[in-house]
């Protein structure tokens, strides 16, 4: 498990230096015996990110003085830069059960196996206020952390087998995306993060980056989203067409990221970064409310929580961008940093708005969406309308 990486000279090493891979390739039966702990969809997910690598360093659910350290300071107990907790939540009664090792079951399945080392009872209005900077219930990644247990359970993980899910041709693990980058001979890989469907907008972002470095690694996040989010099935039907019409084939890699959404703005930016270096990633793009719900964050909160560390302790380049919008005078997708115009002529669509124009079957302004993009969007809308009824 430990054999090294081939190809990778001019990708960021891992961080904290080696690829995680925690993945058994055993077969569930042999631990039925275990006490069983059924994961939510953020477990199983992290799960799944510890056991890839993509969350390198971590070879588990943290412990206590890395949750308080990531809490206090945005380190691991080792000072490593880490943003978010990543706990693995039970109820007080539940975790009376275990003790030593139990096997983590996720919609009746064993997928994994957690050696308890500790377990210890989390403040959650600290939690809260840390990591959102709010412990407002309305927030969304807030009243997720609330609905879960009152105990975190600590220790390493094993996955017993990869599950690629609902996108199996677009589900690669860190190893696999690295020698997918060097073999395309990319010495640069620009990653996007996103929860949305592609508008011009975001392309904007990406073509101009694209400008500079080798390929983009299209990385859509496809674990739990807020329920008004657009479904990932959607999405993916959606940036597949895009690709298809828009962009060079040969310098885009479609590949899934399966984490839950937190909405955590400036703090959830840093784990995208991180967790983007581990993919082999050279630069990750953080534009405007980056991970952001409502007002909670700034529009460019996202970009300067990066201050707050060396960029070589983050190892991956952040290409920021300024809100980007279609200008009706420069006939463009533009910025404040390249339109000299008029608010009047700027088209901007809120998330709301555009939901509501789908709903009703309107079209999407091309100016804002690309027609084949809109038309899978609309007939998912009217699916849904469909079976609403
Ligand atoms: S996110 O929750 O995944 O950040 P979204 O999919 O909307 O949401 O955004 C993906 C990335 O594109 C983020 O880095 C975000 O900051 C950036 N972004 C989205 N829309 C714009 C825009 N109009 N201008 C600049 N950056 C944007």
């Amino acid at each position: 498990m430990a054999e090294k990486l081939t190809n990778v000279v001019n990708l960021p090493s891992p961080h904290g230096g080696t690829l995680v891979e925690r993945i058994l390739q055993a077969d569930p039966r042999e631990y039925e015996h275990l006490p069983a702990l059924e994961l939510d969809a953020q477990g199983y997910a992290d799960l799944e990110l510890i056991a890839t690598g993509v969350y390198s360093p971590l070879q588990g659910f943290m412990g206590e003085a890395d949750y308080q350290r990531v809490l206090e300071e945005m380190r691991l107990s080792n000072g490593l830069p880490w943003s978010i907790p990543i706990t693995l939540a039970v109820s007080r009664s539940q975790a009376a059960l275990y003790r030593q090792r139990v096997r983590l079951v996720w919609h009746g399945r064993t997928v994994g196996l957690l050696e308890v080392e500790e377990r210890y009872q989390p403040d959650k209005r600290q939690e809260a206020l840390a990591i959102y900077r709010t412990a407002d219930p309305a927030h969304p990644g807030v009243a997720a952390l609330l609905a879960r247990g009152e105990v975190y359970l600590a220790g390493g993980v094993y996955l017993l087998h990869l599950d690629r899910g609902p996108f199996p041709e677009h589900h690669h693990t860190p190893r696999e995306t690295r020698q997918i980058f060097a073999q395309r001979g990319w010495k640069t890989v620009v990653a996007f993060q996103t929860r949305n469907p592609i508008h011009r907008a975001h392309e904007y972002l990406h073509k101009v980056a694209l400008e500079q470095l080798d390929g983009l690694f299209l990385n859509p996040l496809v674990g739990a989203t807020k329920s008004d989010d657009i479904p990932a099935s959607v999405r993916m039907q959606a940036y597949k067409v895009l690709l298809e019409h828009y962009y060079p084939k040969e310098r885009v890699l479609l590949g899934v990221y399966p984490a839950a959404m937190r909405y955590a703005g400036p703090r959830e930016a840093v784990l995208h970064a991180i967790s983007r270096k581990n993919y082999g990633c050279t630069h990750f793009i953080v534009g405007r409310d980056h991970a952001g719900v409502g007002q909670y964050y700034g529009p460019y909160e996202a970009q300067e929580i990066f201050s707050a560390f060396e960029p070589e302790e983050i190892g991956i380049q952040i290409v920021k961008f300024e809100h980007s919008f279609y200008c009706q005078a420069c006939h463009a997708i533009v910025t404040p940093r390249t339109c000299p115009h008029d608010s009047k002529h700027h088209l901007v669509l809120s998330g709301t708005r555009v939901r509501e124009l789908l709903r009703a079957g309107a079209p999407l302004p091309a100016e804002f969406t690309r027609p084949e993009v809109a038309a899978v969007l609309r007939s998912a809308y009217q699916a849904e309308a469909l079976e609403r009824r």
